[in-house]
């Protein structure tokens, strides 16, 4: 398999997000975010939330560095670059004032990537809520979605003259159960009740910012972005089964049907009625998203053993879901292309998204830097047995037509820290140089990058 192969219409990114890179947490006016608070926190034994004590305070300096990156992601040959925004740049406290240097910043970034040939894809919402927002509960609180509504209506207005490709939110999963259930990213919330307050109130933001930003801006391709997982249950025959079902409600559906006007799939799932709570009169009528694509994102398939818990039957867990030799990454996912595909198919079947595009995939190893050189055979290996999914898609005709790589550059990878290391460039974090894997130089000598090993 070739990546010519995939034409010329066929988009080729990288992606990054704005705390795991940025650094500079109080520039130019921005204000604080749940990350900068989640990082800074400290147990009674003085440990942080993150697993080797790190922040984000620094990360790749990319703030900064803006124009080194980009130069860099045209070296590798890509024709689009995947970022989001920091929301408490643009508004510090989350709501009413702008921020006038947070939106310039970001415009030139913008007009870097345009003026280096390379496509920006803007992402609105990649974790990082203004704490002003938090401090009013955050997405446990249904005004937060009005803010995220302003929110997207003020970006539209002052960057929708440059930019084309859109995203709402990055990975909605991750915001609720990581952030508001299992508590292990910010704001660190382990409760029932926040759990089902924010699964709706992302919902309904994603909804209410995509009208809004279609409003602020002309000619837009707006999409969103889930993390997607083909749940496979264990367990004796028929219950096995069973707990597939009521993971597959819990972590895919829960996100995806809501947003185009499906209601939620309580009857997989009978512990997501604790959402209703939650919805007033008439949220479900209108609850439509105007989206031109969906965002897939995928890394590797949750196991989904049967346990007994009524109402949800499962507990998804990471790691080898199939054989016990199945290869894992450095983080102990299990590597399971096939996976891409089902998900794949499983947002086509909908029937409902004009276009797919895998905005996020990518493989964490235990790269060494040996005579200036980083050989990460495995994560070339991850790439083409996962683009290979996507080949096959596109022949049985799925319309997925992008895919980015996650990530530019080895970054805060949140709760981990920065020991995980998902970029096709190595950072070296002593002196923020940045060195280009082999997977980089595949990519580049396959897209027509200059980048080749010296
Ligand atoms: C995804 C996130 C991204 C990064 C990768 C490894 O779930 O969207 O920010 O952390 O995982």
């Amino acid at each position: 398999m070739r990546l010519a192969d995939f034409g010329d219409d066929f988009t080729w990114g990288v992606a990054t997000a704005a705390y795991q890179i940025e650094g500079s947490p109080d520039a130019d006016g921005k204000g604080p975010s749940i990350w900068d608070t989640f990082t800074h926190r400290r147990n009674w034994r003085g440990k942080t939330p993150i697993a080797d004590g790190t922040t984000g305070d620094e990360a790749t300096d990319s703030y900064r560095r803006y124009a080194e990156d980009i130069a860099l992601i045209r070296d590798l040959g890509f024709s689009a670059y995947r970022f989001s925004l920091s929301w408490p740049r643009i508004q510090p406290t989350g709501s009413s004032r702008v921020n006038r240097a947070g939106l310039d910043h970001y415009r030139r970034v913008i007009e870097e990537c345009l003026a280096n040939g390379i496509e920006p894809w803007v992402t609105l919402y990649h974790w990082d809520l203004p704490q002003g927002l938090q401090d009013t509960g955050g997405w446990t609180n249904r005004e937060t979605a009005h803010r995220f509504t302003d929110y997207a209506q003020i970006v539209g207005e002052a960057l929708g003259d440059l930019v084309e490709h859109w995203m709402l939110f990055n990975e909605p999963l991750n915001i609720v159960i990581s952030g508001h259930l299992v508590g292990n990213f910010a704001p660190g919330k382990r409760s029932l009740p926040a759990y089902f307050a924010s699964l709706h109130h992302v919902n309904l933001a994603t909804v209410w910012g995509s009208h809004a930003l279609r409003s602020a801006t002309s000619g837009a391709d707006i999409g969103t972005t889930q993390y997607l997982t083909p749940p496979v249950g264990g367990g004796p025959g028929p219950l096995a089964d069973l707990a597939a079902r009521s993971a597959d409600a819990v972590l895919n559906r829960a996100f995806v049907e809501p947003i185009i006007g499906r209601g939620y799939p309580w009857e997989e799932a009978g512990l997501l009625r604790g959402v209703r709570a939650y919805i007033r009169d008439g949220d479900l009528d209108e609850m439509t998203a105007d989206l031109d694509f969906l965002g897939v994102q995928y890394y590797t398939r949750l196991r989904a053993p049967f346990l007994p818990i009524p109402g949800l039957w499962t507990v998804p867990q990471f790691g080898g879901g199939g054989a016990d030799d199945a290869p894992t990454t450095s983080l102990g996912w299990e590597i399971m292309p096939e996976g891409l595909g089902m998900v794949l198919d499983a947002m086509h079947a909908y029937d409902h998204f004009p276009r797919l595009v895998v905005t996020e995939g990518g493989a964490s190893f235990d790269d060494r830097v040996v005579d200036g050189r980083v050989h990460d055979p495995a994560r070339i290996a991850y790439y083409s047995s996962h683009l290979a999914e996507v080949a096959a898609a596109r022949e049985r005709g799925v319309p997925v037509d992008g895919y980015f790589a996650w990530s530019l550059l080895d970054n805060f990878e949140w709760a981990l820290g920065l020991v995980p290391r998902f970029g096709l460039v190595y950072t070296d974090y002593a002196t923020q140089a940045r060195i280009i894997k082999d997977s980089g130089y595949w990519f580049a000598e396959q897209l027509g990058g200059s980048a080749r090993p010296g």
